[in-house]
């Protein structure tokens, strides 16, 4: 989704904007742009396409020179990715940039041309500069007050008045944005990562709020101009977090985090070897009365959810139900007052997450989110909150997200059953222990990695793939499915194995390779049966097993194999060959790994 940055400072502008927006790439966008006070007048430069074309637009016209202005990534929503559509929009007396749709557009833009107003985009946002000039009385609060009234839908803005040099403003609903706060020096940003070069304190904007920034200080208002008081937040994400480190990649040095970002999501969370959930408000007696678990997500967040309910499921014995958000919005779900509704969001903005919290307050469940980034929408209105510590997660195929998301659902699983009486303690204490060991296991599995580039290498000519497994390996299956499809761009599905001769198996021919996913002791001879119904069609099988898995010479192409551990664990090992596998098979086909197409790191429209 767009993102956006803002700054006011000694250094000049431009470069500070057009790094900002590279830190904001992960976001996905197919244009850029910024505008800069320079000499007075708002210089504008946009360009469609990545960060580079900017640039090198900007070396031919002359990069603009000042120290306040605004900068924008924009992913497309309303008109294709052009020049002319590309943020900032606005006139000589107002530039703005945005995040979000404004659903009125239409009605305003009607209204603004019966005034005589013209346009040149066929953006939604320029409709809301030019309403903003319509309005401008030489007071910048009243005008944005007024445009709030008038503006349905979802929007953070970065604004600039022309009689205004030396100040920036910005407002929000909805979308997300921060104002960094620095020495002698401001900031704006859709989240943090743009500013922690230069500072980590920053103020969150609440929906409505108002802030003016100036070089030495930032205000923040309420439309009618009454001051408020904003708590200042420390980012704990440090410069490097956001930086690739020497890895080809930022999937790559993800996948790699993860033995560490696990560690440091579930080691606060363990208390004298049980899990321990009660700092985020949640406790043993509120586990024990739940009557029914939702998990409301979307994509890999969803997938770490269908894990959660095998898991929670079996130990804990609740029935739980996982719903994809944008289904559970509009099917009119029968949940009430004593469900839980557990919402899995790493970006804390999905749109239709944030849809699902608010309809499960309203119907008295009670929700807990499971949320990455501190301090976003879904963390904030959830009833409780627990976060996962995975640091900034910046390719858009989420990894480590995913593996912090699982290691939460182990934590809850483990404490509902102990709360409902479903396992003992020292039952409960073998699990958690067993979860403690995950990071050391997990760094045996990722030294695979040329095993999985040979397998990559094997798939990367295939026009489609099938993903096989039975229960958790089915849920994880999922996960890895869509891993690849989504970065590679090579279709592929993920189906139940006992479920292929019901009719996906006519697709089933020596084109068509298959990625077993075999980690359950108990369904492993199951699933090696649908394995030989497959290989007898001609397919390439590669099993993903655990060492100890008694599977015959013949019967895959390729095994990977992984240190043995409780079988209820072995999604968290399971997952990382099928990161490697889909990202070698993407570099191999030079895709772009970080930015598919068409995808954004944060989806914050429906
Ligand atoms: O920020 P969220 O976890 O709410 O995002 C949900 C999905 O958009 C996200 O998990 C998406 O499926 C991943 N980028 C896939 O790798």
């Amino acid at each position: 989704m767009c993102g956006i940055v803002g700054y006011i400072g000694d250094r000049e502008c431009a470069d500070v904007l057009v790094d900002g927006l590279r830190k904001l790439e992960y976001r996905g966008y197919d244009s850029a742009g910024i505008a800069v006070f320079q000499n007075g007048k708002i210089v504008v430069e946009k360009s469609k396409g990545k960060l580079d074309n900017l640039e090198e637009k900007m070396a031919k016209d002359g990069k603009p020179s000042g120290h306040c202005g605004i900068g924008h990534t924009r992913w497309a929503t309303h008109g294709e990715p052009s020049d002319i559509n590309s943020h900032p929009h606005g006139n000589k007396r107002v530039s703005i940039v945005h995040n979000g749709i404004i659903e009125n557009y239409k009605q305003i833009k009607e209204f603004l041309i019966a005034q005589g107003y013209g346009f040149e985009s066929e953006t939604d946002t320029e409709t809301v500069a030019k309403l903003l000039d319509y309005y401008y009385d030489g007071n910048p609060i009243e005008t944005i007050g007024k445009m709030m009234d008038k503006v349905r839908g979802s929007y953070a803005f970065g604004i600039m008045f022309r009689d205004f040099p030396d100040s920036l403003f910005a407002v929000r609903k909805e979308s997300p944005l921060i104002v960094g706060l620095g020495e002698n020096e401001n900031f704006i940003a859709s989240d943090v990562t743009p500013i922690l070069k230069y500072t980590k304190n920053y103020y969150l904007l609440e929906p409505g709020e108002i802030a003016v920034l100036k070089r030495d200080g930032v205000k923040v208002v309420t439309p009618e101009n009454e001051e408020i008081e904003k708590e200042v937040l420390t980012a704990d994400w440090d410069v490097d977090a956001a930086e690739k480190g020497g890895y080809a990649h930022f999937m790559l040095k993800e996948i790699n985090e993860q033995p560490s970002v696990i560690k440091t999501t579930i080691s606060p969370r363990i208390q004298d070897g049980m899990p321990y959930l009660e700092e985020s408000g949640l406790t043993i007696e509120m586990l024990k009365n739940y009557r029914r678990i939702f998990i409301v997500a979307c994509g890999t967040a969803m997938h770490a959810g269908l894990v959660g309910k095998y898991i929670i499921e079996k130990l804990a014995r609740i029935e739980v139900t996982v719903d994809i958000a944008s289904e559970f919005r509009y099917r009119d779900p029968l949940i009430e007052e004593g469900d839980l509704v557990i919402l899995v969001s790493q970006s804390g903005e999905t749109a239709d997450t944030y849809a699902a919290l608010k309809l499960a307050k309203e119907r008295g469940a009670t929700t807990l989110s499971i949320v990455n980034v501190k301090g976003s929408t879904i963390a904030r209105e959830a009833d409780i909150v627990i976060y996962t510590h995975a640091g900034p997660e910046i390719s858009v195929a989420s990894t480590k997200a995913y593996s912090v998301q699982l290691s939460i659902m182990y934590l809850l699983a483990f404490e509902i059953a102990y709360a409902k009486g479903k396992i003992t303690k020292e039952r409960c204490m073998e699990l958690t222990k067993q979860l403690v060991e995950i990071p050391d296991r997990l760094s045996e599995v990722l030294v695979l990695k040329e095993r999985c580039q040979f397998i990559a290498s094997r798939l990367v000519n295939a026009d489609s793939l099938l993903y096989i497994g039975r229960g958790l390996d089915y849920a994880l299956s999922m996960e890895g499915s869509l891993k690849l499809k989504e970065i590679s761009y090579i279709h592929s599905e993920s189906y139940a194995a006992g479920e292929l001769k019901h009719g996906t198996i006519s697709l089933v021919t020596d084109d068509m390779p298959v990625i077993a996913v075999a980690t359950q002791s108990d369904l492993l001879e199951k699933t090696i049966s649908n394995v030989k119904e497959v290989k007898a069609r001609g397919a390439k099988v590669t099993v993903i097993c655990k060492e100890d898995a008694e599977i015959g010479k013949d019967v895959a192409n390729h095994l990977i194999t992984l240190p043995v551990m409780e079988d209820v664990l072995m999604p968290m090992l399971a997952a990382v060959p099928m990161q490697y596998i889909a990202y070698y098979t993407a570099v191999l086909k030079g895709c772009d790994v970080d930015q598919p197409r068409n995808l954004a790191k944060s989806v914050t429209v429906e």
